[in-house]
């Protein structure tokens, strides 16, 4: 099987940490081409820091690291220390990185990138806001049809928001470019937080992590015990949601995964749903599909690749 190519374009947060751990411990199904990184839950350089500390824990300093925008389109910049803490990947003690920030913008690696590899060989791994991929996408319309698939991280529908009483975070920081991404007619998977919210790191899931013994066990067994306190005191769940990893997990198992593909909407004018993924579930209107919208995990099996993967780093 050859590996798969894909960008992981990330605002590193915990969960955005674990995904890139998953990719970087499946060299059979990913090709890791390299990772862009955006303003998100952190500003753009703690994101383009954790980024880097996180490939070094993971043993992989040669990962080619690459910072992009540092705002929205259209608004100014929500970020989520609320719930990652200041520098956006609080919980383990994890050394400052010293693996060097590729001197390329990371919206000209995604265009030169998507000209130079054959059409439909790259798939692009969205974790958080859609600013990077919306402004390559506006600069270079001509990569569209050459993009395998984006397999991204975001909106939320029967789950509603998490950051507003309608939105999820990453939709709800940069409307206007998800909604350029999800107009773009490129082939679209998404993990909602219909899916992510079932995803739950509980006791015994956080300590098979731990009991890898392992720096990259303990770290992550330490993010999550940082990380699940917003989700914790908020919806009272049973641990952490891994959100962003359930996109790399759907690269390697995608049998892990059900949803449907559907017409979803992004909401840009009204301010009380601003962010809003208006997902045609009931399929309801004659919308045409874009987006396979995921619905359903099955969690063991998800837990269960996950903390092999990771036994491997
Ligand atoms: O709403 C969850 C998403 O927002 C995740 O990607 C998390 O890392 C934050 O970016
Ligand atoms: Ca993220």
């Amino acid at each position: 099987m050859t590996p798969r190519k894909i960008i992981i374009d990330t605002d590193p947060g915990q969960d955005d940490a674990v995904a890139i751990l998953l990719a970087l411990a499946s060299p059979d199904e990913i090709d890791l081409l390299g990772i862009t990184c955006v303003a998100g839950n952190v500003p753009l350089d703690l994101t383009a820091r954790n980024a880097r500390i996180v490939c070094e824990l993971a043993g992989r300093p040669g990962t080619r690291v690459y910072a992009g925008c540092d705002r929205p389109l259209a608004h100014s910049l929500v970020t989520a220390e609320h719930v990652h803490g200041k520098t956006g990947l609080d919980g383990p003690v994890l050394p400052e990185p010293t693996m060097p920030l590729q001197d390329m913008h990371a919206v000209d690696f995604l265009i030169d990138t998507l000209r130079t590899a054959s059409a439909g060989s790259v798939t692009l791994c969205p974790l958080g806001p859609l600013t990077n991929i919306a402004t390559a996408l506006t600069r270079a319309p001509d990569i569209a049809p050459r993009i395998d698939e984006i397999v991204l991280m975001g909106g939320a529908y029967f789950e509603v928001g998490n950051i507003t009483p309608a939105a999820e975070f990453n939709i709800y920081v940069d409307p206007e470019a998800a909604q350029i991404v999800f107009r773009s007619g490129v082939p679209l998977t998404v993990m909602p937080l219909d899916v992510t919210h079932k995803a739950l790191v509980t006791g015994p899931r956080n300590e098979a992590f731990r009991a890898l013994g392992s720096r990259v066990g303990r770290a992550v067994a330490e993010m999550t015990d940082f990380f699940e306190r917003f989700d914790l005191e908020k919806y009272g769940s049973e641990g952490a949601p891994l959100h962003d990893p359930c996109v790399i997990a759907y690269l390697i198992a995608p049998h892990l995964f059900s949803g449907r593909h559907i017409n979803v909407e992004i909401e840009t004018v009204s301010a009380l749903t601003r962010g809003m993924t208006v997902a045609d579930w009931w399929r309801v209107t004659d919308r045409a599909p874009n987006a396979m919208f995921m619905g359903d995990i099955h969690a063991d099996g998800f837990f269960q690749l996950l903390t092999e993967r990771l036994a491997r780093l």
